[in-house]
């Protein structure tokens, strides 16, 4: 693989999850130049930590319209019933992609597919690698963009989107008169530079934004960068109050969440309280496997009402064989000092899924031109206000692959030409604050989102937390402004940008559906619309 990044591609991907890995692989499959970037060590991706697995209709005891129904249950409302059927549609096909680029799903031993279940779903539809799905597509996609040649760098940061109105600004000349994207700067943390590419077709495949909180079960990767450099060109993000917490991560003292996946449940474990007793029966007729919202909402309340750090997962009931089904989970649990055959798993929500992003359009289209979103960072319409379980590896993989197909006919048809774009200009007076401030910053912001924007929320801790996060704004920016960038001053100024869009968000929606569950609306609205807002300042 050639290591020197070139001035123009005719696609540039941020992001090397299952959403940009599948968009490169088609669109370079057609002998367009693409080129990933990717912040960190390759596979360092919230797609590299999925667990339970991957959703589709693919037994004969199952058909599209169960799925199409639990999705829209699962999202209150507020999904696209056209979208939601259209993805779920192209599911079968995309695992059979994913099958015959290695992907071997788990089977039982008469060769069947093993198929998991996980909240809301009706059926056991949950194809799976163990529990180590993520880390086995991640794996063979990688395998096949090395094996097709495709360009991947490591360690280049995508800080700001280029667009023709911004450079237009600086008087740079540009065709034309509407705007477009035009390229994009990246920080390069192997030579601690920042360098500037052009491409008529910029993918934003940049993840979530579990970050944003202080116990998430995302990796450090997951700050929201996407969703923040848009928003700075102008687009609106849709619907970023429906944070999904996961209602179950392991437990421990030093903030660390480890995931315990849902497919556990759906094995028969059920969660017990502080006396040992079920207690999902009164809060929903599908007890364990209700939807996700439904059940950490019911673990915030039983914790509250018993003042326990944790409700638990009865594994030790378990029928079947935990290690052998679950061999990642019960590794994991055992370096924690739990040992989950014979003790019920200490268990506690943490913010996990970002179910709002950039809109775009089902080929993954945004209201910029050349400018394309997939994956966790876009917001289809097939998640609505709760996304059901295991739909997002689906999404991300039908999604790469309708939108590769439009960049290419894009690619096809459009005009050459050129433009000299602007080089970066770095803040070049030496900033006020001491570097610590900026660490205090991200702190007091997670604290922040964790303590005021959680599972149950009310106006004035909405309000409390927006006066706060302006503040952090501002301290954040004018830092920015005065220093040399690195990576964790760029992170720190998208989190704090699109938790401030979060909270925004989560003021406007006077109602409480799916994941945004509000004491002072306690009730749905009659109407369901989704949310939409700018940055304040850019
Ligand atoms: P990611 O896989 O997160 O990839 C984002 C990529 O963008 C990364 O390579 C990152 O480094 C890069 N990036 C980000 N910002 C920048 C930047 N500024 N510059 C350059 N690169 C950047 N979903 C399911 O459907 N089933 C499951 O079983 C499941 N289990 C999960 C378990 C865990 C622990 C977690 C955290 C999530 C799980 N999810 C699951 C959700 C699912 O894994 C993610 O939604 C999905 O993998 C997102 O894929 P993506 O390609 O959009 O983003
Ligand atoms: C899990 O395995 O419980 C996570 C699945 C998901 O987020 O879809």
């Amino acid at each position: 693989m050639s290591k020197r990044v070139k001035a123009e591609y005719d696609l540039v991907i941020v992001g090397s999850g299952i959403a940009g890995l599948s968009f490169a692989l088609k669109v370079a499959e057609a002998g367009y130049r693409v080129a990933i970037f990717t912040k960190k060590d390759k596979a360092e991706s919230n797609t590299n930590y999925a667990q339970g697995g991957i959703a589709a209709v693919t037994s004969a005891k199952d058909d599209l319209d169960k799925h199409v129904e639990d999705t829209l249950e699962a999202g209150d409302g507020l999904c696209d019933p056209e979208i939601v059927r259209e993805i779920l549609r192209d599911g079968p096909a995309r695992i059979q992609d994913l099958a015959e680029m290695g992907v071997s799903f788990s089977s039982l031993n008469d060769g069947r597919i093993s198929l998991g279940k996980e909240g809301g779903h009706s059926k056991r539809r949950v194809l799976h690698v163990k529990d180590v799905t993520g880390k086995a597509i991640e794996d063979a996609l990688l395998a096949n963009i090395a094996k097709q040649g495709v360009t991947l760098f490591e360690h280049y940061f995508a800080i700001d989107l280029i667009t023709a109105k911004k450079v237009r600004k600086l008087g740079v000349k540009v065709e034309g008169n509407g705007d477009r994207i035009l390229g994009i700067y990246f920080f390069d943390a192997n030579r601690d530079r920042v360098i500037t590419v052009s491409a008529p077709v910029v993918l934003l495949a940049t993840g979530g934004a579990g970050q944003t909180y202080l116990y998430t079960t995302n990796p450090s990767i997951a700050t929201g960068d996407g969703v923040a450099m848009a928003s700075r060109i102008g687009l609106s993000a849709m619907n970023l109050e429906f944070m999904q917490f996961h209602p179950t991560t392991l437990h421990s003292n030093n903030g660390d969440r480890f995931l315990i996946t849902e497919a556990v449940r759906g094995e028969g474990v059920k969660l017990i309280d502080s006396r040992g007793k079920p207690f999902l029966k009164k809060y929903h007729p599908l007890a364990d496997l209700a939807p996700r919202d439904v059940v950490a909402r019911a673990i915030d309340r039983e914790m509250k009402k018993s003042g326990s750090a944790f409700v638990r997962l009865d594994t030790p009931n378990m029928k079947g064989d935990f290690p052998d089904r679950f061999p990642n989970i019960y590794e994991n649990c055992l370096k924690r000092g739990v040992d989950a055959v014979n003790q019920p798993i200490p268990v506690v929500p943490a913010a996990h899924y970002s179910c709002g992003g950039i809109p775009t359009e089902l080929d993954c289209s945004t209201k910029l031109k050349g400018l394309y979103a997939c994956g966790e960072v876009a917001c289809t319409g097939l998640h609505g206000a709760n996304r059901l379980a295991s739909n997002s590896l689906l999404e991300a993989v039908v999604m790469a692959h309708r939108g590769a197909e439009a960049v290419c006919a894009f690619l096809a048809s459009r005009k050459k030409t050129k433009v000299s774009l602007p080089q970066w200009v770095d803040g070049d007076v030496p900033a006020s604050d001491e570097r610590v401030v900026l660490s205090h910053n991200l702190d007091e912001l997670k604290r922040t989102m964790w303590d005021y924007v959680g599972i149950v929320r009310s106006t004035k801790r909405l309000e409390r937390a927006r006066s706060r996060l302006r503040n952090l704004e501002r301290e954040i920016n004018e830092y920015y402004w005065n220093a040399k960038v690195d990576l964790s001053l760029l992170e720190v100024r998208n989190l704090v940008c699109v938790a401030e869009l979060i909270v925004r968000s989560a003021l406007k929606r006077q109602e409480s559906r799916g994941l945004h569950y509000t004491l002072d609306y306690p009730d749905l609205a009659e109407e369901a619309v989704n949310t939409l807002v700018v940055p304040l300042r850019r």
